[in-house]
C-alpha cells in the first residue's frame, strides 16, 4: 500500500514498524486524507503478525502542528458532523499493539492529541507540546481535554487548555506526560530502542497489558481489576506464558512466538 502523506516501513527492526507522518511543508498538519491513511496503515500493521510494536513519528521540525486549519476554517458544524472525521481517530484508538510516539518539534492541537493516543512517548529536547486551539476560537476535539486532565489533573490541564501555552519537553517529562527526553539527533533511535524492549516480550501479553492499563482511564477500580484478572487468566491460554515461566526456571532467555 502506498500513501501520499505517510512513509511506512513495516519492519524497521525485527517486529517493529515505523510510520512517519510526511507533510513536511505544512508541519505535518493532519488533514483528512492523512488521518485516513494513518487509520489504514495502523489497521494493516495491527493485523500483521510480524509486527509487535508500532513507532509513530514526524520529522525534526514537527511531529504534527495540529489538525489542518485551512481545511476546517470555513466548515459549518453540520459539515463536520456529516464528515464524521473523528471516525478515523476512533480507529487509531482501537489499535491493539503498543504504539510509541517519537516526537520532535511541534506536537500541537491534534498533534498533541495524536501523541497522547500513543502508549509511550519519547521526545527530543526541541519538542513543544500543547493545545493551542483556544487561540483559534475553538477547543481540543480529539480527546485533549480528557486525556490531559486524566494524565495531569485539573489544574495543569485547565491551564494548558485555557491559555494555549505549550510545554517544553523537559516540562512535559517532569509532569509525567511523556516518558523520555533525549537530544534531537537521538529521539527516533531512542524510540526504536524502547520499542525493541517491548517487542522482546510476548505480543499477547503486551496487548493484554495495554488494554488493561488503558481501561483504568475509563472505569471504576472494581471493573478495572475485573478486566485485569480476566486478561491475566487469558495469558495462560497461550504458549508464551509457558515459555516465559519455564525460561525463568531454566535460567535462559525466553523466545516468545505470540502463540
Ligand atoms: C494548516 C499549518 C498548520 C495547521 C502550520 N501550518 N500549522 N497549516 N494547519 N495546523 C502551515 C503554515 O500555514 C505554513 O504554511 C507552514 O505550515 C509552516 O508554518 P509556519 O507558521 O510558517 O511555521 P512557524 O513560523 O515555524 O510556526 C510554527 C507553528 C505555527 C508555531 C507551529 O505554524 C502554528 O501556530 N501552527 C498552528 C498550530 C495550531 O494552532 N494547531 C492547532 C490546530 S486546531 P505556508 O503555506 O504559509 O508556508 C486542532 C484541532 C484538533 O488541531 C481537533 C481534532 C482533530
Amino acid at each position: 500500500m502506498s500513501y501520499e502523506f505517510l512513509i511506512v516501513d513495516p519492519q524497521v527492526e525485527q517486529h517493529i514498524a515505523l510510520i512517519k507522518l510526511h507533510r513536511p511543508k505544512e508541519l505535518n498538519a493532519l488533514n483528512r486524507q492523512l488521518m485516513q491513511e494513518l487509520q489504514q496503515a495502523l489497521q494493516e500493521l495491527d493485523e500483521d503478525e510480524k509486527v509487535r510494536v508500532i513507532v509513530l513519528t514526524g520529522d525534526e521540525k514537527a511531529f504534527a502542528a495540529g489538525a489542518d486549519i485551512r481545511q476546517m476554517a470555513d466548515a459549518t458544524a453540520l459539515d463536520l458532523l456529516k464528515l464524521n472525521q473523528f471516525a478515523t481517530w476512533d480507529q487509531v484508538k482501537k489499535t491493539r499493539k503498543p504504539m510509541i510516539a517519537a516526537v520532535s518539534g511541534f506536537a500541537l492541537g491534534g498533534g498533541c492529541e495524536l501523541m497522547m493516543h500513543c502508549d509511550l512517548i519519547v521526545a527530543s529536547e526541541t519538542a513543544r507540546i500543547g493545545q493551542p486551539e483556544i487561540k483559534l476560537g475553538v477547543i481540543p476535539g480529539a480527546g485533549g481535554t480528557q486525556r490531559l486532565t486524566r494524565s495531569l489533573g485539573k489544574a495543569l490541564a485547565m491551564e494548558l487548555v485555557l491559555t494555549g501555552r505549550s510545554l517544553t519537553a523537559e516540562e512535559a517529562l517532569r509532569i509525567g506526560l511523556i516518558n523520555k527526553v533525549v537530544p534531537v539527533e537521538l529521539y527516533l533511535q531512542e524510540a526504536i530502542h524502547l520499542a525493541k524492549q517491548v517487542a522482546e516480550n510476548s505480543p499477547i501479553a503486551t496487548q493484554l497489558a495495554k488494554e488493561s492499563v488503558l481501561h483504568a482511564f475509563n472505569t471504576t477500580l472494581d471493573e478495572g481489576l475485573h478486566l485485569e484478572r480476566k486478561n491475566f487468566y487469558l495469558c495462560f491460554a497461550g504458549e508464551d506464558q509457558k515459555e516465559g515461566m519455564h525460561a525463568f526456571i531454566e535460567k535462559r532467555k525466553p523466545v516468545f512466538k505470540g502463540k
